[in-house]
């Protein structure tokens, strides 16, 4: 059953950049509703303004025009501090780039968002060690980014993203640089957080990435495209799943 709650939504969306004064729209007119409880995977080729759609939907970007509701505010009208703070409590993101701080090590990456928050010290440090023993990343708490495998250090980087109990999720290409088998690793805990409960919307290429998500949708021309509905992701489904995103994916000439 897929659930109907709207955590997300956009009226009228515009996303332009001013290039040699010329100005390009990337984003037209969007209505979009993103729901609670779904993983949600946006797809499209590559220029068709998938990061662009992710930043302004997460706040990460101002929006040209248009209204962005997330949980309810809207956040195109919110001051720049007040983004920040809401920021760190509703969102969290995960980007294809590793970005670990380099000088910090695994236990205190994921503690770093936490700062400036109220929230209890004792309380948080069991939270970093279940969320470690979770995704089978306890041995690796003292390391530091540069001795963990890219899989290992995005698997970090959805703990850090996790830590502070985002309502959604946010994911631009997280295994993007990794290899099937680290990728594969990757994924499977976006697909745990999922059968959690955790809202999730990713940006993807990747056919074997997207078909975790249980909504597909693909952005053309700066307007969606076409959505494609596969229910709660099982793992003895997976061929099958496949085959119907490259069915969607072939009939909009992906
Ligand atoms: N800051 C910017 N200034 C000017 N143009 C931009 C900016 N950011 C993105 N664009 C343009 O917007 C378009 C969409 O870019 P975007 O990065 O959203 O694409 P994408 O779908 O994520 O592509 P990819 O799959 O390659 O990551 C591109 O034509 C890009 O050149
Ligand atoms: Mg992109």
């Amino acid at each position: 059953m897929e659930n109907r709650n709207s955590i997300i939504r956009t009226e009228v969306l515009c996303k332009s950049f001013l290039v040699d004064g010329e100005v390009n729209n990337i984003i037209k007119n969007m209505d979009l509703d993103i729901y609670e409880g779904d993983f949600t995977v946006i797809m499209g080729s590559s220029g068709s303004g998938k990061s662009t759609l992710l930043y302004s939907l997460s706040g990460m970007d101002q929006v040209t025009t248009g209204k962005v509701l997330l949980d309810g505010e809207d956040i195109t009208k919110m001051s720049e501090k007040k983004m920040a703070g809401f920021r760190k409590e509703k969102i969290g993101f995960v980007f294809q780039g590793i970005n670990l701080i380099p000088n910090l090590n695994v236990y205190e990456n994921i503690l770093s968002p936490t700062y400036k928050t109220k929230r209890n010290k004792k309380e948080i440090e069991e939270e970093i060690d279940s969320l470690l023993e979770r995704f089978d990343m306890a041995e690796q708490k003292k390391k530091f980014p540069t001795q963990l495998s890219g899989g290992q250090r995005q698997r970090i980087a959805i703990c850090r993203a996790l830590i502070n109990h985002p309502k959604i999720l946010f994911a631009d290409e997280p295994t993007g640089a990794l290899n099937s088998s680290q990728g594969k690793h990757v994924l499977d805990v976006f697909s745990q957080i999922h059968q959690d409960g955790q809202s999730v919307v990713m940006v993807t290429h990747d056919l074997k990435a997207a078909c975790r998500g249980n909504r597909i949708l693909f952005l053309r021309d700066g307007r969606i495209d076409g959505e494609l509905h596969l229910g709660r992701y099982q793992k003895e489904e997976e061929k099958d799943r496949e085959e119907q995103l490259y069915h969607f994916l072939q009939e909009r000439g992906w």
